[in-house]
């Protein structure tokens, strides 16, 4: 009996991770992040980033606010997520582990956002 709850609750994980995946695959956010957030070329690492940063860096975009010179790409990809879904996001993005890459871009964050055109 307790093993199928604990198997119910491991499925329901493992499902529940594979719908947020679904959703940063539908739309495109891998194309630049990289399929695991590892981040490709100056388009910055997602991965080891806690849930309330990541959240308060979507909504930065949101309103566009960017941090980079080339941000202003990302401000549509945000914009695009409603208020639901930029939450069930960042709670997605702060389970992505890093991944040992050299050379991956990212951004510390601090609360001086630009607007992207410095
Ligand atoms: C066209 C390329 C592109 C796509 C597609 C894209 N992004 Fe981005 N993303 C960027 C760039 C460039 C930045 C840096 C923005 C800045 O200057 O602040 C960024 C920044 C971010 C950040 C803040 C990261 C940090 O450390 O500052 C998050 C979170 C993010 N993107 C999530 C997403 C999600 C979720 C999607 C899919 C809905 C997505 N991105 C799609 C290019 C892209």
């Amino acid at each position: 009996m307790k093993k199928k709850i604990l198997l119910g609750l491991f499925l329901n994980l493992i499902l529940h991770a594979e719908t947020m995946s679904e959703v940063y695959l539908k739309n495109g956010c891998h194309g630049c992040h990289g399929l695991y957030g590892e981040g490709i070329g100056a388009t910055p690492r997602l991965q080891g980033q806690r849930e309330e940063v990541l959240l308060k860096k979507l909504k930065d975009l949101q309103n566009g606010k960017t941090r980079t010179a080339f941000g202003n790409v990302m401000i549509s990809f945000a914009k695009n997520l409603d208020e639901n879904q930029t939450l069930e996001m960042a709670k997605y993005l702060s389970t992505l582990k890093r991944t040992e890459q050299d050379e991956v871009y990212e951004l510390d964050y601090d609360d001086n956002a630009g607007d992207g055109s410095s």
